[in-house]
């Protein structure tokens, strides 16, 4: 599907998606000193509201939706998710109407993310956790679908958000020695692993601990990545766990920003770049590497972690 059937689904508008996204050189005086160059592929500047691996993961959901006649876009999240947040953009963009299940109670969540979401008309419904575990049933799930429901996974990662990444290889102009990039569920890195050329490495920095699921993961995404070599996950750069920091970190991702004009938040991308640094430290990555950093976006999440005083 080419990016202009994929750009037919929506009325021509003046915020039309910046593809390819900008590669950005990165300088600073570490890079020098390992012996690397890095750029970083801006995939947060494709689009104000719908942009970083949301508009590559939703790409396909969009046009299957289109595809089967399906109107409404049903899924999940927790408050300040960056999912449900692009989600309810692309709906809007799109004339689709969207659901979004939210782990949470009512009362006690009201933040910017949920507010945006709210604002391009969709319609929230607040669960437990525990009935929130119950996302894959469909029996439960029944009781929000409309009768045109396109159910779309936590994360957007599904098989359909496989080829929606793995276009971002093309834009590139040369091939990179290794490509690096966070994961958490795993539907970015799938992707990524579908588009690679032959002789690139990919590490993906879990962003969340405990993350050994997400290589299995990426195989049922994606089932010849079980063949691919090349690609490994580091399970050690998760700074506590899933949304968890330590202040050290964050500073870190604050001087880095300050040095080089990047902007990053603290749970996926300035985590990820932490994580390239430790791994530059450890001497695990050759001096001589060509690196491409992929910014997956999530800035809008800084504006929920000042909202809680957490940065
Ligand atoms: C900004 C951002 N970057 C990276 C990720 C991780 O991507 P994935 O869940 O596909 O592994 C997410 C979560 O989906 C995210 O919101």
């Amino acid at each position: 599907m080419t990016n202009d059937a994929w750009l037919a689904m929506a009325p021509p508008q003046t915020d039309d998606p910046l593809i390819p996204s900008p590669l950005h050189p990165i300088r600073h005086p570490l890079l020098d000193a390992y012996g690397v160059k890095l750029w970083c592929k801006r995939d947060d500047l494709i689009h104000p509201t719908l942009s970083g691996n949301k508009w590559r993961k939703l790409k396909y959901h969009l046009l299957q939706a289109r595809k089967e006649g399906k109107d409404h876009l049903l899924s999940f999240g927790g408050a300040y998710s960056n999912h449900i947040h692009a989600l309810a953009a692309a709906g809007h963009r799109a004339g689709l109407s969207t659901t979004g299940i939210i782990r949470g109670e009512a009362g006690t969540v009201s933040n910017s993310t949920l507010s945006a979401a709210r604002e391009w008309g969709m319609t929230l419904h607040f669960v437990d956790r525990q009935s929130y575990r119950r996302r894959q049933d469909p029996e439960w799930l029944a009781q929000f679908e409309a009768p045109h429901t396109l159910i779309v996974p936590e994360g957007g990662s599904s098989p359909l958000a496989v080829p929606g990444v793995a276009e971002l290889v093309a834009e590139v102009p040369f091939s990179p020695d290794l490509w690096v990039l966070p994961c958490a569920s795993g539907g970015t890195l799938a992707g990524l692993v579908a588009g690679k050329r032959e002789t690139e490495q990919i590490l993906a920095i879990a962003v969340l601990k405990g993350g050994a699921f997400i290589h299995d993961e990426v195989c049922r995404l994606y089932p010849q990545a079980a063949s691919t070599t090349g690609w490994r996950i580091a399970l050690d750069h998760h700074d506590g766990g899933y949304a968890r920091f330590s202040q050290a970190m964050w500073q870190w991702v604050q001087s880095f920003s300050a040095e080089t004009g990047l902007p990053l938040e603290p749970i996926y991308s300035g985590k990820a770049m932490w994580g390239l640094f430790r791994e530059l430290a450890a001497g695990r990555i050759p001096p001589g590497s060509e690196i491409v950093f992929i910014h997956t976006g999530g800035l809008q999440g800084l504006a929920g972690l000042r909202e809680q005083g957490r940065i």
